[in-house]
């Protein structure tokens, strides 16, 4: 099966700090780097490396053809990738000395989607797979249409926004999301709330929910799964959810299976906690596999 990403591209400035810095201080970092990120660009990544049909459709300005270069050493189709005259999106992300971040978006390009090129980029994945984040515009639309055209919709639902809150995600197949995002979109504090309620609003759809070291776990309407995470030393967590939803999906289309994909998303991303950076810490198939066996 062909999986298509409408999703972000975004130069990330990432800087090491030693604490994230706080409201009215200001701090010095210990280094900058300018990585490759986006939650999209980070996704297609991770499905490629199960995936030899991962497609990406998204916009970069001149100053972000890096960003496709790298897809496309990365086993992605980058033929839907459009330079426009807008500056690519970029990410402002401290990482702090245990490996927690904190991101600041600046859209850019992303925001360049328009509704002719979304139609005629979906028409050609007819009954394939998509994967959508919510870093570009129209998503709203592009839900309505890929729903008409009859493709399986993964949504991982963040950031959360206002606009996002505000959508229809009813046509939404199967959400990949973590614990605050799940709260957020439940206005619920507990696993107990936030199962019944997510299963009350879609009834049809299919979840996994990240928990961070606490594992995961997935839910539809008739059964449910945990899995726990790895404990690793944690480096950096930027994409490690990248990672895990990367993985999970193109182990879930491959085996059909969401037992092994869990485990796969899991063992992916604690590999990617341990290396600095969103898409350079996403591991290859070869040392999941490795990793998996010495559990
Ligand atoms: O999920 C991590 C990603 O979020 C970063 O790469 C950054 O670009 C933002 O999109």
């Amino acid at each position: 099966m062909k999986i298509l990403n409408m999703g972000s591209l975004n130069i990330d400035l990432t800087y090491s700090v030693h604490h994230i810095v706080r409201p009215g201080e200001t701090i010095e970092s210990t280094g900058l780097k300018t990585l490759v990120g986006g939650k999209g660009l980070n996704q297609s990544t991770a499905l490629a490396r199960v995936s030899n049909e991962v497609y990406h459709m998204g916009f970069i300005g001149e100053d972000g053809r890096f960003l496709k270069e790298f897809l496309n050493k990365n086993n992605v189709n980058t033929d839907y990738i459009a330079a426009v005259s807008e500056r690519s999106g970029n990410a402002i992300i401290q990482v702090d000395e245990t490996g927690e971040n904190s991101i600041i978006l600046f859209h850019g390009a992303n925001f360049e989607f328009d509704k002719k090129s979304i139609d005629d980029v979906l028409e050609k994945f007819r009954g394939e797979a998509l994967v959508l984040q919510n870093e570009i515009n129209h998503l709203d639309y592009v839900i309505e249409k890929a729903k008409e055209n009859d493709l399986f919709i993964f949504l991982n639902p963040s950031p959360i926004t206002d606009s996002l809150l505000e959508m229809d995600l009813s046509k939404i197949d199967f959400f990949i999301l973590n614990e605050t995002e799940a709260k957020d979109i439940t206005n619920s504090k507990d696993l107990a709330g936030i199962q019944k309620k997510l299963l009350t609003m879609f009834p049809e759809s299919r979840f996994l929910m990240t928990k961070g070291k606490k594992g995961s776990i997935y839910f539809d309407s008739e059964n449910c799964f945990e899995k726990e995470a790895y404990a690793v030393k944690t480096v950096d967590t930027t994409g490690a959810g990248d990672t895990f939803t990367g993985y999970f999906i193109s182990k879930y289309l491959e085996e059909k299976d969401v037992k092994t994909a869990m485990e796969y998303g899991t063992a992916a991303s604690a590999l990617s906690v341990q290396t600095f950076g969103a898409a350079e810490s996403i591991p290859h198939l070869s040392d999941v596999e490795d990793f998996r066996r010495k559990q």
